[in-house]
């Protein structure tokens, strides 16, 4: 396992614990991809066929040989320019205003141990645990060079890939458009899932067969965004969540992104991840390097499921960073839905007080801390403490609130400005906005130019300055608009901003990581607009969505799990009639919603009902106990929320001892028909005993005839059953 080459044939062998991936140097000196999928021995390069096609240009130095047409061929990294004009991964437009690079094979590198990328994120692992290949790629004409990176996972059935482009010429370079990944496949029906969504319903699971033309996802809002997420899946059409071949490709970046799929005029597929082409044209002097951010791809010929959980091992141990990344999280209580910004320093210690008698761990302080913010109309930038609304310090408040027996968090949104700050007045020129035109305005705020490191600077200051005030153990990073007036008053070439305001966001997450490295930090953008494999670097947690609504979370917790593990899902216990649907809920449901991911609450406990608080109680007791299973354990999708009458899940435990099931109906009828979850992932020989009712089941018999779900009167119940082999 993992990377080999054959000196004679020029093949590359990628090779995982399930999969190979293959790809070879041609005579010419193109990179052509032979193979990716399940594991296969010998070379793949008898699958390519060569004809003469009309329309499909070829080299020059083919010499007139007409059946040899990149338009046609397989590829690694297709270029814009070289006579394939289908989607291609690379756009580059060189000094004389031309678009062409035509890179070519010059030498590769393997070694042992996994690439970094410097000041983005990545996957990493230790030297015994991946493979690196470096292929060197240069274009004889200008000098560009790119160096293809390929990680391997072997035993996570992943493989890792991103682009470091170099100008080696003397003229400057515009890189137009750049994508890491590209999937070519030489025949074959395929399905494209994607993870579409809005505001307060996030993720939701998409799937369209993949037609002749292009099909896309993209964001060009700065951020990930709530409206597309930057992974995708390409599946055989047959296939389900146990069964059938599918690729999935996931974007470790945080901005703007598109994912292409085309089918071509020969029924070929190809599936490109990077950059979106919005807004950007990165300029690169000579001797100037641009990284292209990495995608991750894994194969599953298991289905969904398998595919799932080989992400979710990957992001769980290999992306995710710090002392949190395998500890179980702390249950924590949100003073939003509790108090919005109407709260007092008194009113933060009654919710402690009650949060600690009830054996909630930690304490968040939401937005409304700051400045005179009392709405979401100001004070943004302004990171100093309403000491007049909190009735103290903010050290004193996290002391009280420490003694209580609680852990403090606190709340930031770093990347904004409000025009009424003082920040504003002092630099209005802060604020990404364009010369002789208002800005748009969304939630009545601005956007700091991140890419500036003067600005990063003044406001890391600012908000260390506060956290240094006490004991904060926990920050939620927010950011609450999308990015629209894309123009940097430092004079910044306005095709990289974006870019390097994303790097700017990483750099202020990475000093912060490294000033408080025990801090648990939980990622979150208006919800999950901001819900990507970037930010589960600096992140562990992510705020999955501002809708707390547990029917509703079903979906987008659903849609969440096909990419992103259970321990990164931000998901709270909230008030009902609940305030984003109205929807009235059980308390108990709305807990085992909750425990499919980061657990905790978001109301005021003080006006719940006692017994309202004995299931609380309950709530807590349950997690500590499963939380490990919960953070470490595989996830299994047992139905479909969407469409089921249903939303059942399960995590197992690797050694498959442990069994966690949860169950929620979501639609009630008269003379109720009797569900059955049917399980995955099972000893099928071995007994499963249920704890609570001691009845002993064998795990053959709970995989394929299932296990009946009570009927009760009642809407929207839910079960929680734990099994112990
Ligand atoms: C966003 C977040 C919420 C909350 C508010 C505060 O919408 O997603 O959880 O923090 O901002 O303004």
């Amino acid at each position: 396992m993992g990377i080999a080459y054959q000196e004679e044939k020029r093949i590359f062998t990628l090779e995982t614990a399930s999969t190979t991936y293959q790809f070879q140097v041609d005579a010419y000196g193109f990179l052509i991809h032979l193979y990716y999928g399940k594991k296969v021995s010998g070379d793949m390069d008898y699958l390519l066929t060569y004809y003469d096609r009309g329309f499909s240009g070829n080299p020059y130095d083919v010499q007139g040989d007409r059946t040899y047409s990149l338009d046609a061929l397989p590829q690694e990294f297709p270029e814009r320019g070289t006579g394939d004009f289908r989607v291609t991964v690379l756009t580059v437009q060189n000094g004389d205003g031309s678009y062409c690079c035509d890179l070519r094979y010059k030498s590769h590198k393997i070694t042992d141990g996994k690439y970094g990328l410097e000041g983005l994120p990545a996957v990493y692992a230790s030297d015994t645990e991946a493979q690196t290949l470096e292929v060197l790629l240069e274009d004889p004409v200008t000098k560009v060079q790119a160096v293809l990176l390929y990680g391997v996972l072997p035993e996570y059935d992943i493989i890792t890939r991103s682009v470091r482009i170099a100008n080696g010429g003397p003229d400057r370079i515009y890189v137009n458009k750049a994508a890491s990944a590209c999937l070519d496949f030489l025949d074959g029906e395929y399905d494209m899932i994607s993870f579409y969504g809005r505001h307060a319903m996030e993720r939701n699971f998409q799937r369209t067969p993949i037609h002749h033309g292009k099909q896309a996802v993209r964001s060009s809002r700065g951020a990930s965004s709530h409206q597309y997420n930057p992974a995708v899946i390409l599946a055989r059409p047959n296939t389900d969540e146990k069964s059938g071949g599918c690729y999935g490709m996931v974007f470790v970046y945080s901005g703007n992104f598109e994912c292409e799929i085309e089918k071509d005029q020969f029924n070929q597929t190809r599936a490109i991840m990077g950059l979106s082409e919005a807004f950007f044209s990165y300029p690169l002097d000579e001797g100037e390097t641009f990284v292209i951010p990495e995608t991750v791809l894994t194969y599953s010929d298991q289905g969904f499921g398998r595919l799932s959980r080989n992400l979710h091992r990957c992001f769980r141990r290999h992306l995710c960073r710090g002392r949190y990344r395998d500890q179980v999280r702390p249950i924590l209580v949100n003073s939003w839905e509790a108090d919005y910004f109407h709260f007092t320093g008194e009113s933060i210690c009654r919710l402690a007080k009650e949060a600690a008698g009830l054996g909630v761990e930690m304490l968040v302080l939401d937005d409304g801390w700051f400045g005179k913010r009392d709405d979401d109309n100001s004070s943004l930038g302004d990171w100093t403490v309403n000491e007049e609304k909190l009735g103290c310090t903010m050290g004193e408040l996290i002391r009280r609130v420490n003694d209580l027996g609680l852990k403090f968090g606190i709340w930031i949104e770093p990347e904004m400005i409000s025009e009424d700050s003082d920040l504003y007045r002092a630099h209005p020129d802060w604020a990404l906005k364009i010369p002789r035109r208002n800005p748009i305005r969304a939630r009545n705020q601005l956007v700091l130019d991140f890419s500036r490191k003067e600005i990063r600077d003044h406001v890391f200051d600012a908000i260390c300055a506060v956290l240094d005030q006490g004991n904060v153990e926990y920050i939620k990073w927010d950011m609450n608009r999308s990015i629209n007036d894309v123009y940097s008053w430092s004079g910044r070439e306005h095709g990289r901003l974006l870019y390097d305001y994303v790097l700017g966001v990483y750099d202020f997450l990475e000093r912060l990581i490294q000033r408080y490295p025990d801090m648990l930090i939980e990622g979150c953008c208006g919800g999950g607009g901001r819900f990507d494999a970037g930010m589960l670097y600096y992140a562990p947690q992510i705020w999955c969505s501002d809708n707390t609504d547990a029917i509703d979370r079903l979906e987008i917790q659903y849609g969440t799990s096909f990419i992103y593990p259970a321990s990164s899902i931000g998901a709270h216990v909230s008030a009902v009639p609940n305030h984003q649907t109205g929807r009235i809920t059980p308390m108990r449901t709305r807990g085992i919603v909750a425990m499919a991911g980061t657990f905790g609450y978001e109301l005021d406990f003080g006006r719940l009902s006692e017994d309202e608080k004995r299931e609380v109680r309950l709530q807590v007791e349950a997690y500590h106990k499963y939380a490990p299973l919960i953070q470490n354990g595989d996830y299994y999708r047992l139905t479909n929320p969407q469409t089921d009458e249903v939303g059942a899940w399960a995590f197992v435990s690797e050694d498959k001892k442990d069994v966690l099931i949860s169950a929620v109906m979501i639609r009630r009828h008269g003379n109720m028909t009797v569900n059955y979850i049917r399980l995955q992932g099972l000893a099928p020989e071995k007994i499963y005993r249920d704890e609570k009712t001691g009845k002993s089941y064998s795990g053959a018999a709970l995989m394929e005839a299932g296990i009946p779900l009570p009927i009760e009167e009642g809407e929207y119940l839910a079960y929680q059953m734990y099994l112990r082999q």
